[in-house]
């Protein structure tokens, strides 16, 4: 397992943040902090420091005597002190582990690059069990139970697919450059159609909204409560129930928003009700009576029927970045949802052998060499440039907004058409109401929310 050194002195002074931050607001101040901890005052001033690490036996007194809990006041680690951690196919290749399923060998895993300041956890798997039909019953297919991470799938060579969704099994036969984005807790497998070539896959699994911090809650409200929050994909009912839920929270009575939309009290019943779907201008005066935005009133509309979606190398999209005049990049569109707008699957081809545009993205970036031929990678972060080499196999994690730029040998040459690099953007914690609110609070104070470094008053 490639584990990177992480950064212990930035651990430390955020921990004494959070445990700074928490004291404050729960109006403590040292010396009642000091007391309520059973530790010296002395010593709490060395954690909220940070100079001191904070023992786990005073996380354990703050979460039994304050409101919180522990992991509130445990920081994420840094592991990637250069914006960029690359992880080489050696590495990778050392990692490699077989798995059996019902005594056959079914898989080789290998890890590829990941960080602990993103959701990836991104595997190179080889299929070991080889079929010679489609059927979903052949008795070389194993199937798993599913898992709570999304799946976004790069396939390479002759694999099949086989996927469950409401109790019905579904093969599909994949090709080289093919890709599929799969929904949490289906059922899944893999297998090879011929062990004369390889037949492998890049699953990059990563946790979504689910994960973390709303299944916490969720797991401590438990099943009644949590069933109440889950909405099916039907962007129609999604929006009567975005409406009722937030008359509901506002308390108004339906001749009250009537008032304030100037929507005539039948026809807000009619929306409610789900008897009708509210126009634009409508939503417009429902979101002002509401006092929401309009994107608050607009449903999510997921587009994966049968729990999938499925891009084919032969019709996906393919464009010339950042213009047909400029071409520093082919970049192919891979399988993705709207359910998670801001994950973007891409396929990159550099084109040049020198100044390609350098490029940057919100989300955190998954890269792996899928092609044939080596290529550089320059980065810059914090004032210092960086370069490495991204050789067939190799794999690189990418902090979010760091200008990189990536180029083949000789361009244009047949080389180039081999280089392709397969990119995987998610999103962090960091969604647009973060976005707005990191930018609407007192001028000056963003330092603070990171790393609270005084009391309050
Ligand atoms: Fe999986």
């Amino acid at each position: 397992m490639n584990v990177h050194s992480v950064d212990d002195e930035g651990f430390r002074r955020r921990a004494g943040a959070l445990l700074r931050s928490a004291a404050n607001d729960l109006k403590r101040n040292t010396a009642a902090s000091a007391e309520e901890l059973g530790v010296t005052e002395e010593q709490i001033q060395e954690y909220f420091s940070g100079r001191h690490e904070i023992p786990g036996s005073v996380h354990s007194k703050a979460a039994a005597v304050w409101p919180l809990n522990e992991r509130d006041l445990l920081p994420v680690r840094n592991d990637c002190p250069e914006g960029v951690i690359v992880l080489d196919v050696a590495a990778s290749k050392s990692s490699s582990r077989v798995f059996q399923r019902e005594d056959i060998d079914y898989y080789e895993y290998r890890d590829t690059a990941m960080s602990r300041l993103a959701s990836f956890r991104p595997e190179w798997i080889r299929m070991l069990s080889v079929v010679d039909d489609d059927d979903p019953n052949n008795p070389n297919v194993h199937w798993n139970k599913g898992h709570l991470l999304y799946q976004f799938t790069y396939f390479v060579g002759p694999v099949n697919y086989y996927y469950r969704w409401n109790g019905e099994s579904h093969v599909l036969r994949m090709e080289t450059g093919d890709s599929i984005w799969g929904l949490p807790f289906s059922p899944h497998t893999f297998t090879a159609r011929n062990d004369s070539e390889p037949a492998y896959i890049l699953a990059l699994t990563y946790g979504g909204e689910l994960m973390g911090d709303a299944q916490h809650e969720l797991a401590a409200l438990g099943p009644s409560t949590a069933r109440k929050f889950a909405w099916d994909e039907n962007p129609w009912t999604t929006q009567i129930r975005l409406l009722r839920s937030h008359i509901d929270a506002a308390m108004l009575s339906v001749a009250e928003v009537a008032q304030r939309s100037k929507v005539t009290q039948d026809r807000i019943t009619e929306l409610v009700e789900g008897a009708a779907i509210p126009s634009y201008s409508e939503i417009e005066s429902l979101a002002a009576a509401l006092r929401v935005s309009v994107r608050d009133l607009l449903p999510v509309s997921p587009d994966s029927p049968g729990g999938i979606s499925l891009v084919r190398a032969v019709d996906s999209r393919r464009w010339l970045y950042p213009s047909a005049q400029q071409a520093d990049y082919s970049v192919r569109q891979l399988a993705g949802n709207k359910l998670h707008p801001y994950t973007r699957a891409l396929e990159i081809q550099p084109l040049r052998d020198s100044d390609a545009a350098a490029i940057s993205t919100h989300q955190h970036q998954y890269l792996y060499n899928v092609g044939e031929t080596p290529m550089t990678m320059r980065w810059e972060y914090l004032g210092k440039r960086y370069e490495a080499r991204l050789a067939p196999g190799d794999s690189a994690y990418v902090m979010p907004f760091i200008p990189t730029s990536f180029t083949v040998d000789s361009a244009p040459a047949a080389q180039a058409s081999a280089a392709r690099l397969l990119a995987l953007r998610i999103a962090g914690r960091i969604g647009v109401e973060a976005r707005v609110a990191l930018g609407s609070m007192h001028p000056g104070s963003l330092e603070r929310l990171l790393n609270e470094d005084r009391q309050w008053y």
